[in-house]
């Protein structure tokens, strides 16, 4: 297994679309296993091939952080969000930036897991969040893409709360 170097904003990888992913030999399956590595040691919850270099469809997530099992995530398609909800994220690809985003609270995910099997599961809470995250990158979305839009959020909820003026 080998660590691989994190790409860093504004490294152009990190604005390609990934392609999907329709080989799993052997390569592949080394190349998991490297992504979750990668993010094991940068204390990551989350990566996507994109942040190494590799501009595929592929995703890791391990919501319980070093401890937790690692899922490998191949082609997800968001196929339903339920309900939204604002909390900090920040992106290994963006040291040092946390920025409140908002997420869907509940997401349902049809995938290809490690080996190509078709699956479908329902998401929630911080698992929700880390793989939107990721889905994100594999689209060429990153933070700071929706960070003006929160604020925007922001703005019209205080206008919101603001007394109404006569005229
Ligand atoms: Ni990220």
């Amino acid at each position: 297994m080998a660590i691989l170097s994190i790409r860093v904003y504004p490294d152009p990888v990190l604005r390609e679309r990934a392609a999907e992913v329709t080989d799993f030999g052997v390569e592949t399956q080394m190349f998991f296993e490297n992504m979750i590595e990668t993010m094991r040691e940068a204390d990551g919850v989350g990566l996507a091939a994109p942040q190494v270099g590799v501009s595929k469809r592929i995703l890791v997530a391990s919501p319980a952080g070093k401890k937790g099992t690692a899922l490998v995530i191949v082609n997800p398609v968001l196929r339903e969000g339920i309900g939204t909800e604002i909390a900090q994220e920040g992106c290994l690809s963006f040291p040092g930036l946390y920025a409140d985003i908002v997420r869907f609270k509940k997401i349902r995910l049809e995938f290809q897991d490690r080996a190509g099997k078709p699956r479908e599961t329902e998401l929630r809470d911080f698992f929700a969040r880390v793989v939107q995250h990721e889905l994100d990158h594999l689209n060429a979305v990153l933070m700071i893409d929706r960070i003006e839009f929160n604020k925007r959020q922001e703005w019209a909820e205080s206008f919101k709360k603001a007394p109404s003026r006569p005229g």
